[in-house]
């Protein structure tokens, strides 16, 4: 049995490697920023808020094809509500024209622009296709100053795809450029801020689409590890099983030990700011597969909980946009990771274990192990970096996604003022939050006969369970959000800014959080 087991490990370090260097990703995008077309393009984009009077470059192209342009328009019945799209091949010497609908939108914010930028690169097809087009942004109303960065921004968003696993790869190239009056701040902006964001994302999105027997817990830390090298201000702790023994994070080492591949509680640091200086700490649980352990999960639909690490993919990938733009923050990600299985050293329903806190947790279903891990990260995090503020986002509750479905992840604190703010956040971030409660009853719940608390109440409402029993290890007086996206993260059929599978979600919003230096 032990020499099997190092034969495993030996076979795994091997296609770690492979992992870690290799891209998900082959379709490339790049995007200029001008203020005129400077080379012939073949596809175009207008803004269209009236199609009886049509502006700059939807009436110079109306004038090179004789009217074409204009009677196309009224032949497809296009009237330019917001939105609307008609995308119009072949037209004088135009490949494409598409047109957006821009009628009555006034004030569009920042991730409405994005999602129009998503829609660009969806109607083009860009992760599959080639494409080289000139995207002509006027007759826009928005408060932001430099709307092509936002529409860049939104494509780069939704330029992606997975297939690492397919012979036929998604190599299309797109060569966007953006023409406005404000080019060099649009690139500015763009280049030095908002496409780490989208880095950041498609990274989580990587994370969170690989296979568990690919992503377990020492790949991810690989995968981490060659996406940060190089970066300024960033140090890597990796806690492995002796050092999470040592440190006596029971819960963690609970969950983590039914696999073969052995827990790891990654910390990324990212020292942006002086050094005396409290960092904001963001936790994410990384349930590398969570099969429900011996509570084991029902058959159906059990693959996608690949996905059980989005908590801690959406943690790096924030840190990684933070760390490119060189925020001014000190910031550090808390990112325990382990994989639930079922087996033969794997914790049972009725055990019970001792938390680094000090505080025992009766078992009552081996699949609520969220909120083990988070427990002894949570409180591990406080207890080394004394943060000003702890935000931590996990996959955690069933309950979470049938509440608040697609729209919303939940958002629980000990303070309504500052679920509000998180509110405010979100609708910023272009990922939005709703509230649910955390009750002194939720707290009872999770009373145990024999331990300080049992990781499952009676069942509702789940995700404030789940959130008590994380809040039980974490400091009164300390700023807490709880985000649960387990439904939010993963797609079941395409947004405007991801294609279906997952969206990376928590990555805009934690860079909104840090950018807004709330607390
Ligand atoms: N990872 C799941 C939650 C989940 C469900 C995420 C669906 C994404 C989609 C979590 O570990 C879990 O199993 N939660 C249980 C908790 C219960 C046993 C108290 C749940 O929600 O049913
Ligand atoms: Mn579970
Ligand atoms: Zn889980």
């Amino acid at each position: 049995m032990k020499f099997k087991r190092i034969k495993l490990k030996r076979i795994i370090l091997t296609s770690m490697t492979l992992l870690a260097v290799s891209p998900a990703l082959l379709a490339k995008a790049s995007f200029d920023f001008s203020i005129n077309v400077s080379a012939e393009k073949k596809n175009h984009v207008i803004f269209v808020d009236d199609i009886d009077s049509l502006k700059g470059m939807a009436s110079k192209l109306n004038e090179n094809s004789d009217g074409q342009l204009s009677k196309l328009i009224a032949l497809n019945k296009f009237k330019a509500e917001k939105g609307e799209i008609l995308h119009l091949q072949m037209v004088a010497d135009s490949e494409s024209i598409l047109i957006i609908g821009t009628k009555d939108s006034d004030g569009l914010s920042g991730p409405e622009l994005q999602n129009l930028g998503g829609k660009i690169a969806s109607s083009f097809n860009s992760a599959q296709d080639d494409i080289d087009v000139a995207i002509h942004v006027e007759n826009l109303q928005t408060n932001e100053a430099s709307p092509s960065a936002h529409l860049a921004y939104g494509y780069h968003l939704r330029h992606y795809s997975f297939d690492r696993y397919k012979t036929k790869k998604s190599e299309g190239q797109s060569d966007v450029s953006l023409i406005s009056a404000n080019a060099e701040e649009s690139s500015n902006l763009y280049n030095n801020d908002l496409a780490y964001i989208a880095e950041g994302v498609h990274l989580t999105r990587d994370l969170a689409t690989e296979p568990g027997n690919h992503m377990y817990p020492q790949a991810f830390v690989d995968v981490a590890k060659a996406k940060f090298k190089g970066i300024k201000n960033i140090d890597i702790d990796v806690l492995d099983m002796r050092d999470i023994r040592k440190l006596k994070m029971g819960a963690l080492e609970g969950v983590g030990k039914g696999s073969v591949n052995d827990p790891r509680l990654l910390v990324i640091k990212y020292n942006g700011n002086e050094k005396g200086n409290a960092p904001i700490a963001l936790v994410g649980k990384g349930i590398t597969f969570d099969t429900g352990g011996i509570s084991l999960k029902q058959n159906t639909g059990m693959w996608a909980m690949k996905s059980d690490l989005a908590g801690a993919a959406a943690v790096a990938g924030a840190l990684y946009a933070n760390a490119k733009r060189g925020e001014k923050v000190n910031l550090i990600g808390f990112m325990p990771l382990a994989e639930n299985m079922p087996s033969q050293d794997a914790i049972r329903p009725g055990d019970v274990l001792e938390t680094m806190k000090g505080v025992s947790i009766e078992i009552i279903s081996t699949d609520a192990e969220g909120r083990l891990i988070l427990a002894d990260a949570v409180y591990y995090a406080q207890q080394k970096y004394k943060p000003r503020m702890l935000l931590n986002i996990a996959t955690l509750t069933g309950s979470a996604g049938r509440a608040l479905s697609d729209e919303y992840a939940a958002v629980i604190t000990r303070d309504f003022e500052l679920s509000r703010k998180m509110m405010t956040v979100g609708e910023r971030s272009g990922e939005n939050v709703w509230p649910l409660p955390l009750h002194p009853n939720h707290f009872k719940q999770i009373e145990s006969p024999i331990a300080d608390i049992k990781n499952s109440g009676a069942g509702n409402p789940g995700a404030s369970i789940g959130a008590a029993v994380v809040a039980t290890f974490i400091d009164d007086d300390l700023p807490w959000v709880h985000l649960d996206i387990a439904g939010v993260d993963w797609l079941e059929s395409d947004i405007d800014v991801a294609p279906k599978g997952s969206q990376g979600w928590g990555v805009r919003f934690m860079d909104q959080l840090v950018r807004d230096n709330l607390n």
